[in-house]
């Protein structure tokens, strides 16, 4: 009998505190006027609504409750914007009160990361000088243009790995999304640090991919302590513990890799060679009287290590995307190839100077990434104070996500917004540079993507080349109808199953 009457007090206090906080919290909306959104539970909110694949959950969403979507992630206050007329509104009218940047438990392990990296920093004087360095110094087009040769040895490697591969074990399906990887993370290598890091003989170079490669991915997980901050202490899922001890790895190595440079740079004093990122950010630093001569040895690793992983995933997964659509819609892949042979003709490379003459090329690419932004919710934002948004008051704190994924999709802007459609870009001016609030994967305003010239680039380049030198294959078994077009979101929104497809050597990829 004790026994129900204190199991009855548990299950009644539970109900009573349910319906209390149920309540309080529609009382708090409708007082503070916030967006309209799914009702949530009780302490986890809406945790559970989303699903695996929160982006789309919230595309069906904005048919039922409109542009602005209210959750409650836990104790985490969260505006969706899923409609190009939100999108709008946020860029044009917000882009300041939205400026700063929700952090992760994870991301703050990463000593100081987060007040360091650029992407992460608070909006302020520190985020501006390293913003302005990157912008007007490291990411120019005359500087880009500079590095024209750089890039070329980078991807003239990973053609040949492909062609080793295709050679090796003919009708083998790749996995051309690692070799993009590889590429990206030697291209980085060679920018900031004169360096090729995807050298097979360096263990050391082998140990800061791999490493850099886990941080990643423990980066992806969904953390309950971003959700309940009083969690955090516990850290249930062991993550933060995982994080520290692979940064420190990460930390060590990078570190090292900075200071023989720092060294070599000592002793080629005098010698000709092209400035890299590390060249520039300490001669800013030796130069300026502002907040540069502050960074420390140990920002500086910090700065160079965030440019390893702002490209990677994200140039990766959009080429992986784009190979996708190309092997589900043979009629497009054979139209850009012959755009391909016209243009640059089977004598020669693709250059980066053909890349305004191609089109048709530059529709894939488009149409690629309105369908498959690699960061579907951009870089989350925050609201940096009480702000009056679309005729709702949105708190200071609020995580502001942009869902990307819905825009690109939204009826209103597109038509038939679900299908792949590269012609529908033809003659069109629309372009992904932040003016185009319907087509935003590298986001707009203030903290646009600051690596969106270079990424431009490196996208035509690789799919490009992709194209021209080979000839290219669904694996074995697998039918336009059956490729799997299921997406996984970590830091970068993947492929749920990787793209695996056969290269063929063609008469272009041996005269090239
Ligand atoms: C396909 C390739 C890429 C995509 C789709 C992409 C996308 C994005 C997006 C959506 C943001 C957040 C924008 C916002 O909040 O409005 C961002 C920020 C950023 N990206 Fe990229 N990115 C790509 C490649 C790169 C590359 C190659 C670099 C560097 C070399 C880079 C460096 C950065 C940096 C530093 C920021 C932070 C900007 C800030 O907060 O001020 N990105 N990127």
């Amino acid at each position: 009998m004790g026994d129900w009457s204190s199991s009855f007090v548990v299950c009644f206090s539970v109900f009573f505190s349910s319906a209390l906080f149920l309540l309080l919290s529609r009382w708090r909306s409708s007082y503070r006027k916030l967006p309209p959104g799914p009702p949530g539970w009780p302490i986890i909110g809406n945790l559970l609504d989303l699903g695996h694949a929160s982006h789309q959950t919230l595309t069906r969403l904005r048919d039922k409750y409109g542009d602005v979507i209210w959750l409650k992630l836990g104790a985490l206050n969260t505006m969706v914007n899923v409609s190009t007329k939100a999108a709008t509104e946020l860029f044009k009218n917000h882009d300041l009160a939205f400026a700063d940047r929700t952090l992760t438990v994870l991301m703050c392990v990463l000593q100081d990361f987060h007040k360091v990296s650029v992407a992460l920093a608070p909006y302020g004087s520190y985020w501006r000088i390293m913003r302005r360095l990157v912008s007007t110094d490291m990411l120019t087009v005359r500087r880009i243009n500079e590095t024209v040769s750089v890039r070329r040895k980078c991807l003239d490697n990973m053609l040949m790995w492909i062609e080793e591969e295709a050679r090796r074990k003919p009708g083998q399906a790749i996995h051309i999304a690692r070799f993009v990887f590889l590429l990206g993370f030697n291209l980085s290598g060679n920018l900031m640090l004169s360096r090729d890091l995807v050298d097979p003989q360096s263990k050391e170079v082998s140990e800061f991919f791999e490493a850099v490669n886990r941080a990643m991915e423990t980066l992806g997980y969904a953390n309950m302590a971003d959700y309940f901050p009083w969690l955090r202490w516990l850290d249930p899922q062991g993550l933060e513990k995982k994080m520290k001890k692979i940064q420190g790895q990460v930390i060590e190595i990078a570190s090292n890799l900075v200071r023989e440079r720092i060294k070599e740079k000592k002793w080629a004093a005098g010698e000709e060679r092209k400035k890299d990122f590390l060249d520039l950010l300490l001669e800013h630093r030796g130069n300026s009287k502002d907040e540069l001569d502050k960074l420390s040895d140990h920002e500086v690793t910090i700065f160079i290590l965030e440019f390893f992983t702002a490209g990677g995933e994200t140039t990766s997964s959009s080429i992986e995307w784009a190979m996708t659509e190309l092997l589900r819609h043979p009629e497009v892949l054979t139209k850009a190839k012959a755009e391909l042979a016209d243009v640059v003709g089977p004598n020669r490379k693709l250059e980066e100077a053909d890349i305004d003459s191609l089109p048709y090329l530059n529709a894939v690419v488009k149409e690629t990434l309105r369908l498959h932004p690699p960061l579907p919710f951009l870089v989350p934002r925050k609201a940096i104070e009480d702000t009056n948004f679309m005729g709702y008051n949105i708190p200071k704190n609020t995580q502001v996500l942009v869902n990307v994924w819905a825009t690109g999709r939204d009826p209103k802007m597109w038509d038939d917004p679900w299908s792949f459609k590269p012609e529908r870009f033809l003659g069109l001016k629309t372009d992904y540079k932040g003016q185009n609030f319907e087509l935003i994967p590298f986001g707009a305003g203030r903290r646009i993507c600051a690596g969106l010239p270079l990424a431009h680039r490196m996208l035509h380049l690789v799919l490009g080349s992709l194209l021209h030198h080979f000839d290219w294959e669904l694996e074995n078994g697998i039918t336009t109808e059956t490729v799997n077009m299921e997406d996984r979101l970590a830091v970068a929104m993947r492929k749920l199953q990787p793209l695996l497809a056969i290269p063929k050597i063609t008469a272009t990829t041996t005269s090239t």
